[in-house]
């Protein structure tokens, strides 16, 4: 009896079959969440049907063709972040500055005034001249550093008494003379005729260069001279990496002319970009009798100005026409120098007619405004100079 009625059934669903397998589909295409279908299959105009199929074909299609886009990007390994060698043809040559470590030559210190190199090398500074009377026979360059000079000499001075000291300070005070740091500086110590030595080349094809292509700069330690300095606005180019196409100069340190060295003898060496401030505290020691070579690597930084986010400002500086942090800090040190001890450091070139800092008193005013240093970077005088809009740093890389 059971099995009767199941037949049964099952031979009413198999009556049904075709009947009931468009059921199935309309009832699929009208519930389904496939949007727009139903509307195809809905019993109304064949246009609108045809309509709704173009939609939906172009929308599937669109649909298709963007997941095999996306996929395809994907299977490609694309890359987001370009990094790319650009080979440089040539390069700035950087700026080479050598300082001596000698501050003065000997034999200008112990020149007479009746030697005839005296008036022809420029050693009658107006000092010289004023106390040329009570000097007598005694040379000019050991007179000024006996009464004006502050500096820890490694030998005693011949006829520096303190009675000599206070007759000299007392012409220069009826005179109203005062020793122009700087003069003394370029004029007694070793001039470049002597110090670049018999070889000077340049590049490749070794150019020969001179010594009039080191521009003096008078520095509160000395003097130093720089290659390729940039202020004529001529800056030499590399074509070539390598030690062969730099700079390549033999230099005298003619020991026997020392009086006042800094610390041992022959020179400083920096490198740096042009226009740029020195400290010659960072320079590389080279001595009497050693072959030093220099190899450099550059790396060039750019900050970018205001719309993006390092917000940087363009500055400038007063006396060197390259921003660095470090000479705007030394600028603001040596602005505070002239506000609170009336003299300038040596070769901070301003217009106004401040005299250099050369006594006891206004060297110790300099130093305690240098230790002041720390208190005004704090405060905004210095943050407001210290962006630049572009910097660039030579790298030392190999010293041998
Ligand atoms: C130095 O210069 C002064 C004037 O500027 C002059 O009178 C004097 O003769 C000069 N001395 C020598 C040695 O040339
Ligand atoms: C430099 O010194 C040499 C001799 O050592 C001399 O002939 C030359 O005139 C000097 N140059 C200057 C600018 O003083
Ligand atoms: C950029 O710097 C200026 C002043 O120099 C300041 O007013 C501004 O808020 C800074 N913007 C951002 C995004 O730091």
């Amino acid at each position: 009896m059971q099995e009767k009625k199941l037949s049964q059934k099952s031979a009413q669903v198999g009556d049904n079959n075709a009947q009931s397998s468009t059921d199935i589909w309309r009832e699929f295409v009208n519930g389904t969440t496939l949007h727009g279908i139903r509307y195809v299959f809905m019993r109304r105009q064949i246009f609108i049907r045809l309509i709704w199929m173009i939609m939906l074909l172009s929308s599937g299609g669109y649909y298709i063709s963007t997941v095999y886009g996306a996929f395809a990007k994907y299977y490609d390994r694309p890359v987001t972040t370009l990094v790319s060698r650009n080979r440089l043809k040539e390069m700035d040559f950087p700026a080479v500055t050598i300082c001596p470590l000698n501050l003065f030559t000997k034999s200008k210190i112990f020149m007479k005034d009746d030697d005839p190199l005296f008036a022809s090398s420029g050693l009658n500074i107006s000092t010289c001249a004023v106390t040329a009377e009570v000097r007598g026979n005694r040379p000019c360059g050991l007179s000024i550093l006996c009464c004006c000079f502050p500096a820890d000499l490694e030998t005693d001075l011949p006829f520096c008494e303190s009675q000599y000291k206070q007759v000299l300070l007392k012409v220069m005070l009826q005179q109203s003379n005062r020793l122009d740091v700087e003069n003394f500086f370029r004029l007694y110590s070793q001039n470049t005729t002597s110090m670049i030595g018999p070889l000077c080349t340049f590049g490749w094809d070794d150019a020969a260069c001179s010594p009039a292509d080191f521009v003096p700069v008078v520095t509160p330690w000395g003097m130093c001279f720089t290659f390729n300095s940039g202020t004529d606005n001529e800056v030499k180019i590399s074509k070539t990496a390598g030690v062969s196409s730099g700079l390549s100069v033999i230099l005298d340190a003619q020991t026997l002319e020392y009086t006042q060295g800094k610390f041992s003898e022959g020179f400083k060496v920096l490198i740096h970009g042009q226009g740029e401030y020195i400290d010659e505290w960072e320079g590389i020691n080279v001595g009497p009798g050693q072959h030093v070579v220099i190899s450099l690597s550059q790396k060039r930084y750019q900050n970018l100005e205001k719309p993006y986010a390092t917000n940087c400002t363009k500055k400038e500086l007063n006396t060197y026409f390259t921003y660095t942090t470090e000479g705007c800090l030394y600028e603001c040190l040596a602005d505070n120098v002239i506000n609170y001890c009336g003299c300038r450091p040596a070769g901070y070139k301003v217009t106004s007619g401040t005299p250099g800092c050369i006594s006891s008193e206004e060297l110790l005013c300099v130093e305690q405004i240098a230790g002041t240093a720390d208190s005004f970077i704090k405060s905004g005088y210095y943050a407001d100079k210290q962006y630049q809009s572009m910097e660039r740093k030579s790298e030392l890389q190999d010293l041998q």
